[in-house]
């Protein structure tokens, strides 16, 4: 089984989304059958950012690829890791903290990476289809609110459409929640965090 896990808070160290990311790994290892292997890749998006998709970018991606300066097709070559990283893995697990109501900026750049016409998804004349199927991905959510169930929640909807419509359907998400509202509420937050995964493997 290929795991990936991609962390996208900003913070190298003390990061629930990526401890908790970390702990849902831990938890898919576990549910494998005595002798099975787990390969695991974590992509780090705080410690080693990918490129916006700016014009050159843009540029780049739209040019065949036999006609790209050296400079184009480095910055695709980019995207196309990402992209073979994503189509490899059996289980994807995202650990997103929430930023001013969002995902993480870097998160954005790493869906702006994956998301490529006919290669990730494709339109047809029955509509969209998404490319990258049958994996279950997991969602670690932190939050220094309490944003659950409400409007103010924009990543849960996001997250569902954009994965949805790259083919992964199958979303699970742990929230912890909360994590700005004094210690208690930090570590309940976290206890919470821990039982919605023990639930998920219940
Ligand atoms: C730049 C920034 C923006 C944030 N914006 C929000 C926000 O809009 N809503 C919220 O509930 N928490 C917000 N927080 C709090 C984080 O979501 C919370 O601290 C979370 O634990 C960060 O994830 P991490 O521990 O993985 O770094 C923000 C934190 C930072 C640093």
């Amino acid at each position: 089984m290929n795991i990936l896990q991609i962390n996208s808070s900003a913070r190298s160290h003390g990061s629930h989304s990526s401890q908790l990311a970390t702990a849902l790994v831990e938890r898919i290892r576990a549910t494998l059958p005595a002798g099975a292997r787990a390969s695991v890749t974590v992509r780090d998006l705080g410690r080693t950012p990918h490129p916006e998709l700016n014009e050159a970018a843009l540029q780049a991606l739209f040019t065949p690829a036999g006609q790209r300066t050296p400079e184009q097709a480095a910055r695709v070559a980019l995207d196309d890791a990402l992209i073979a990283e994503l189509q490899a893995a059996d289980v994807v697990v995202l650990g997103v903290p929430m930023y001013n109501f969002g995902v993480p900026a870097a998160l954005k750049n790493w869906i702006d990476a994956i998301s490529r016409a006919k290669v990730t998804f494709q339109y047809t004349d029955k509509g969209a289809e998404g490319l990258l199927k049958g994996k279950k991905v997991y969602v670690a959510l932190t939050r220094g609110g309490q944003y659950r169930n409400t409007p103010a929640d924009t990543q849960v909807p996001y997250l569902k459409t954009v994965l949805g419509f790259l083919g992964m359907s199958d979303v699970q998400f742990v929230y912890a929640e909360g994590l700005a509202l004094g210690a208690d509420a930090e570590q309940a937050a976290i206890a919470s965090a821990q039982a919605q995964i023990e639930e998920a493997f219940a």
